[in-house]
């Protein structure tokens, strides 16, 4: 099978020109101007926007986590991630402490296995780093193509490590070329705090918010970059929402170290006054929890002073009923909230249509400083020969609404209902196979593949 993609408007983080895409079977063969080629398929793309498929690194589909399962499994998950443009996603295998990584790994199989519809791979959730943990890494690294490590400061007495497991897993983690991403914020504080606020009496989603001050995030950070530069570990941040935070990455870069920054497209987006309607806030109940209009600022700040390298989603959606169980009590409702169909639409209509990202950038952190930092690049993350042919054939001009009548994700409500968003997605094509066009799926599960990832360089 081949499609010539014609007259399109390519975007690459660093490029931007009009010509022709020649694809056949499952990777870019040839890019050039008036390309003669004959192809099964013509597709034109004269006045839109041609642009690698995004990746998003941070989604937790089908994942067992506070009492439930996160509503959107393989399937539904990558199949909406399509629909946003988003071709490869990175979900969270997480470790059962007292288990051992490998049985996680075959846990999280059984459900990925023959249901993607989009790529994927996986980071590992290192929660119990022992002896017997410390000889799995290096088969993971090796073998699985699994080189990044997840680590969180946080979620006590379920999935926090303490410092001394970190500083060994880090050392492990560093010795066959890996990567730590880390949950940082202070466990300990927001224990302390979250069993003050219910023992107060103090029960609705705002508790939520006020059980994770800035001061938890940043703190975190910092302990987290410190000792990823004693170790010399590469280091990447997931869902990074503050000021304080971002300084104390901003600090460590003046050492030169590797440590890198992801945030999500809420943070940048929605801001805590969410959290003042009673239960509804519940919606946005999420760790860590949503911030100020001031690091929101910080945020679009530091994508364009290349500190913030990432956007993401931490897609976690869960049904109305499921966060109702924690209707009496913050500290009982899922965390998370759905964005994975959202995410490329909306950072682009907030961003590029609104003159605080540039298109290049837009693309640098919706897909290709992922592909980079976890070791996919250049097979994903841009458009060039050689490259899967993973892209996104975009109207910048398009208006449209989102809502949960229209979107695909399993959940029964949206983040962002009634945010009218100018820029759509207009056809998918994922390894060279149309996977959506005009709003609709051509391709079905089973057709999404699990991507080994190369060692870790530690630089982008
Ligand atoms: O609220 C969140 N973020 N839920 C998913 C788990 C995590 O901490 O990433
Ligand atoms: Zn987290
Ligand atoms: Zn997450």
């Amino acid at each position: 099978m081949s499609i010539l993609i014609k007259n399109g408007r390519i975007i690459t983080a660093t490029d931007d020109y009009t010509a022709d895409i020649f694809i056949e079977g499952e990777t870019i063969k040839a890019i050039g101007i008036d390309l003669n080629m004959t192809a099964d398929q013509i597709i034109d793309a004269s006045g839109k926007l041609v642009m690698p498929g995004g990746i998003d690194p941070h989604v937790h589909l089908d994942m067992p986590f506070m009492g439930t399962y996160s509503s959107d499994n393989y399937e539904t998950g990558t199949r909406a991630a399509l629909y946003g443009g988003t071709t490869t996603v990175i979900d969270f295998v997480l470790q059962t402490q007292g288990k051992s990584l490998q049985s996680a790994l075959q846990e999280w199989k059984g459900r990925s296995d023959n249901n993607a519809v989009s790529d994927y791979s996986f980071h590992m959730a290192v929660t119990d780093f022992n002896e017997e943990t410390k000889v799995e890494i290096r088969h993971f690294i090796e073998n699985e193509g699994i080189t990044s490590f997840k680590t969180f400061m946080a979620y006590k007495g379920a999935l926090m490590i303490d410092d001394r497991q970190m500083i060994g897993l880090m050392e492990e983690v560093k010795k066959h070329g890996g990567l730590i991403n880390v949950h940082a914020t202070n466990g300990d504080m927001i224990d302390y705090l979250i069993q003050k606020h219910r023992s107060e009496g103090k029960l609705a989603p705002l508790y939520h918010y006020l059980s994770q001050p800035e001061v938890t995030e940043a703190e975190a950070s910092e302990r987290f970059v410190d000792m990823a530069n004693y170790t010399g570990c590469p280091g990447y941040i997931v869902h990074l929402t503050c000021e304080g935070a971002l300084n104390a990455v901003r600090n460590a870069t003046r050492r030169n170290q590797n440590v890198f920054v992801e945030t999500c497209i809420q943070y940048l987006l929605l801001d805590a006054s969410l959290y003042e309607q009673n239960f509804e806030g519940a919606k946005w109940v999420m760790s860590p929890p949503l911030r100020e209009k001031k690091d929101q600022e910080t945020l679009w700040a530091g994508l364009n002073q290349g500190l913030v390298n990432v956007v993401a989603t931490d897609h976690c959606p869960f049904m109305w009923e499921q966060k109702l169980i924690g209707v009496d009590d913050f500290s009982k409702i899922p965390n998370g909230h759905p964005a994975i169909e959202n995410r490329m639409e909306l950072l682009f209509s907030e961003g590029v249509n609104k003159g605080r990202i540039t298109l290049n950038k837009y693309v640098e952190v919706a897909s290709t400083n992922a592909a980079k930092i976890f070791g996919m690049f250049p097979k994903k993350g841009t458009i060039a020969v050689g490259s899967d042919a993973d892209i996104v054939i975009f109207d910048a001009n398009e208006t449209h609404t989102l809502s949960a009548k229209t979107h695909h994700m399993n959940v029964d409500y949206s983040g962002y209902e009634g945010w009218e968003v100018k820029g759509k997605v207009k056809t998918v094509l994922l390894r060279g196979k149309i996977a959506i066009d005009n709003n609709e799926c051509k391709i079905s599960k089973g057709y999404g593949q699990f991507v080994k990832r190369n060692k870790v360089q530690g630089m982008i």
